[in-house]
């Protein structure tokens, strides 16, 4: 039997600030954390997850691309540039593998600018306002999404 492809867990710009940053939004648990959290969860749940973080759109966009092939599913938080890239977008709509995009703050119940997201368009399920926990519940629900694709 063919060995599965592990998750990947991609996070935007300044998500690498994570535990510093507006900690009033974003809460104070850093990314090595959350990312720790992730990887424990989903190896109970029996999967691998490979956690990458960039804050350059292009980079962004070549992971997702590797994710064509590479991974069983992506979770994603594409941070400003849900906002803002149709390049995001784009790379988001080759992969067959399920999306499940996530944002740590409600986005709705911020700016007006936050309150369109290109990405959505592509994912298979979005979540946001869990605080960092939703991370946790996104590799649950992939757990789940990838159970129910067997
Ligand atoms: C965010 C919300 C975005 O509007 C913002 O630009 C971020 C983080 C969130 O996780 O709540 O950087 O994606």
């Amino acid at each position: 039997m063919s060995k599965a492809k592990p998750i990947l867990l991609l996070n935007g710009p300044n998500l690498n600030l994570l535990g510093t940053r507006e900690p009033q939004i974003y809460g104070s648990t850093t990314l090595a954390e959350v990312e720790a959290m992730c990887a424990e969860r989903a190896k109970a749940l029996g999967h691998e997850i490979v956690c990458r973080q960039s804050n350059h759109e292009g980079q962004l966009v070549e992971w997702i691309q590797e994710a064509i092939n590479g991974f069983s599913g992506i979770i994603i938080n594409p941070a400003a540039y849900t906002h803002t890239s149709v390049a995001i977008l784009d790379a988001l709509k080759n992969v067959k593998a399920p999306i499940i995009e996530i944002h740590i703050s409600h986005t709705h119940h911020r700016e007006t600018f936050r309150h369109h997201s290109y990405v959505s368009t592509a994912a298979t399920a979005t979540m946001m306002g869990f605080g960092v926990h939703g991370y946790v519940l996104a590799v649950e629900a992939m757990a789940q999404m990838l159970k129910a694709k067997k």
